[in-house]
């Protein structure tokens, strides 16, 4: 489904589009978010300081009809869509509409809190990512990461990351932003940032943390994606 670097869009006829001739066309994001958006605002912020040239977001699409991210996007005039989400496959065919009426290139799940089938992942190559607040490994997958200092800490997927990794005692955690592939925050990674875990740190506090790196990292693995797409 996919070319050498999978970029390609998969039609429904089965044949391939050729995605935006290569950079010619600004890219076109759909952030899909499930509640407060600050990630959708760096990108927001990013974009309206000329921090990512050639990029666009055409799209914002929640699964909570209250999530702040859709106030976010209508604030800044753009199209913001609440999509119910109670049946995963009828969701997922709407969802695919939309983005294929909206000519969607890159998928930026930032803060999605739903997990999609491997059947709507493979529609889309190479073209989701995804932001996990936790150090997930090169190729995505192993239960253990190495941090810079050459300490060994164990991946943390799913939910509550933070709150895992204080559980688990360790002193460095961090974010990355990976490909999104069926196996659930395992994809390869497109870029990271460890964080301190500091003395007297709760989830709370360290979530907070975390989210402040995240606000640049989400921006350069939009950069990234766009140098190799
Ligand atoms: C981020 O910490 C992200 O890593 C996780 O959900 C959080 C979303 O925060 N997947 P926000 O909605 O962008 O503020």
């Amino acid at each position: 489904m996919s070319d050498a670097q999978g970029v390609r869009f998969a039609q429904e006829d089965g044949k391939m589009q050729t995605d935006r001739p290569e950079a010619t066309k600004p890219a076109r994001l759909a952030v899909l978010v499930s509640g407060s958006g600050s990630n959708l605002q760096a990108l927001i912020d990013a974009l309206e300081s000329q921090q990512l040239p050639g990029a666009q977001i055409v799209l914002v699409v929640s699964n909570k009809a209250d999530a702040y991210g859709l106030q976010r996007a209508l604030k800044h005039r753009l199209p913001a869509l609440y999509l119910p989400w109670k049946q995963r496959a009828q969701s997922e065919q709407q969802l695919v509409a939309l983005l294929r009426l909206f000519e969607v290139d890159l998928i930026v799940l930032a803060g999605w809190m739903r997990i999609f089938s491997a059947e709507f992942i493979e529609q889309f190559p190479r073209r989701i990512i995804n932001l996990h607040p936790a150090l997930i490994p090169d190729d995505g997958s192993g239960a253990t990461f190495t941090s810079s200092d050459g300490s060994i800490i164990p991946v943390f997927r799913g939910m509550h990351a933070a709150r895992q990794a204080l559980e688990a005692g360790v002193k460095i955690t961090g974010s990355t932003v990976h490909y999104v592939t069926p196996e659930v925050d395992a994809g390869p990674m497109l870029c990271r940032q460890e964080v301190p875990i500091l003395t007297g740190d709760t989830e709370d506090k360290l979530q907070e943390r975390i989210k402040q790196v995240e606000h640049s990292l989400i921006v350069e693995a939009v950069q990234l994606w766009m140098r190799t797409a």
